[in-house]
């Protein structure tokens, strides 16, 4: 650990030199700081449900987060309430993250990568079909103890969804309010999983997520800074997480600030931090860094989660690297290669966020860090530096 720590804050300190010159000299928010809003760090962490057999809710080390989520529920496609398939996971899920820190807030994710978009593009096109599932929602998370609701459509496809998304948040708000009123209770908190930048300019149908709904109603953002270079390229390998990308704006740095420009302040954004890698195998194994040639994907069909990450590089004696450029991980062996975050670049990232005056951090997803949470730990410590 301690040999760990020079490196990682060299790094930090020049990563974050090249930040604020970029941040300032662009739209001046460093020179016209917002009146600065004293609210709790975020330190998020999303559970995904399905692995609960061999890593049940008892199994989370509650003390490193301030949030976790349950991936996923979703809607029904008919009436759009909130379907509960699992009741006494969720029931555990709850007592299990209580029991062990009462002050960890629990939030239901609701839909997901594998909800296609449709069904939420219905949902939120009518003011009933959008009253249904706003009181569902409200209901299941009294009903099994939750504190909060997260949303994660994966993705509004026009600017016609993009604007039933800010009437899904403004009407969402109002039943929240309503509800911790006429209950006497804290409001519920309201969050949503969203795209790494403001607007969707990669592919697709140009939109812009509505900002003005989203300061107004939601607590905050988890902007899923991930998954920007993957199986679906195979033509080069990629850091999938880049915070910094010399060549191209599919970067961390240039996402977030995507949203803080849009107007969208600080302590309502949490960076996302993924706890797995994404593989390739090299056309050549002596041409071996970020964006070497590649030919396909390598180990784990293109996946290793962290922990598989460790297991591949310990059985094949791999070499590991860090990427200063990109603030990311990589170890190959062979033509094997896999990019990702190891304790390092999540320590200089998390430094980052914070340095951006962000709200903090979320991982997808924290059963896949190894089995003593070294990840989820050093992004603990990077977040408590005074820096
Ligand atoms: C709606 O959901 C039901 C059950 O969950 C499923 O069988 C059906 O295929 C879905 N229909 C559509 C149009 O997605
Ligand atoms: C990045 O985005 C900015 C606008 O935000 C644009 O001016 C610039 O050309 C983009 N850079 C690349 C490499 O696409
Ligand atoms: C592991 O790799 C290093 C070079 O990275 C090499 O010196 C060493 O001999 C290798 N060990 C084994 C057991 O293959």
């Amino acid at each position: 650990m301690q040999e760990k720590k020079h490196p990682i804050m060299f790094h930090l300190g020049v990563a974050l030199l090249l930040l604020i010159s970029t941040v300032s000299s662009s739209h001046g928010i460093e020179a016209n700081p917002r009146r600065h809003v004293d609210v709790g760090v975020v330190r998020g962490a999303y559970y995904p449900s399905w692995v609960s057999a061999t890593f049940p809710p008892s199994s989370i080390r509650t003390s490193l987060f301030t949030h976790i989520y349950y991936a996923f529920l979703s809607p029904s496609n008919s009436t759009f309430a909130l379907l509960v398939d699992n009741p006494a996971l969720l029931s555990s899920f709850v007592s299990g993250i209580r029991s062990k820190s009462p002050s960890v807030k629990t939030l239901i994710s609701i839909g997901g990568a594998s909800d296609g978009p449709a069904l939420f593009a219905a949902m939120a096109s009518t003011p009933s079909s959008r009253k249904a599932f706003i009181d569902s929602t409200i209901k299941v998370a009294r009903d099994y103890g939750f504190d909060g609701l997260d949303l994660d459509w994966e993705f509004p496809r026009n600017p016609k969804e993009m604007q039933d998304l800010a009437l899904l948040f403004q009407d969402w708000r109002a039943a929240i309010s309503h509800e911790a009123r006429v209950t006497r209770r804290p409001p519920l908190i309201l969050t949503a999983a969203v795209y790494f930048a403001a607007e969707f300019f990669l592919s697709g149908t140009p939109r812009a997520y509505p900002i003005d709904s989203i300061r107004s109603n939601l607590d905050w953002i988890n902007a899923m800074c991930y998954d920007y270079r993957g199986s679906w390229d195979t033509s080069a390998t990629g850091a999938q997480a880049a915070f910094f990308d010399p060549k191209s704006n599919i970067s961390s740095s240039y996402g977030l600030g995507t949203w803080l420009r849009a107007g969208l302040p600080g302590h309502k954004i949490v960076m996302g931090l993924p706890l797995y890698g994404r593989t390739w195998k090299l056309k050549d194994p002596n041409v071996n860094g970020v964006g070497a040639p590649a030919v396909g994907v390598g180990p784990g069909n293109g996946v290793l989660f962290y922990r598989q990450v460790e297991t591949f590089s310990k059985d094949n004696n791999a070499t590991k690297k860090y990427d200063p450029v990109t603030v990311s991980a990589y170890a190959f062996s062979g033509t094997s290669w896999v990019g990702y975050d190891d304790a390092g670049s999540t320590g200089v990232k998390v430094g980052l966020a914070k340095g951006m005056r962000l709200r903090g951090y979320f991982f997808w997803a924290l059963s896949y860090d190894n089995s003593h949470w070294q990840i989820s730990t050093q992004a603990y410590k990077a977040w408590s530096v005074r820096i």
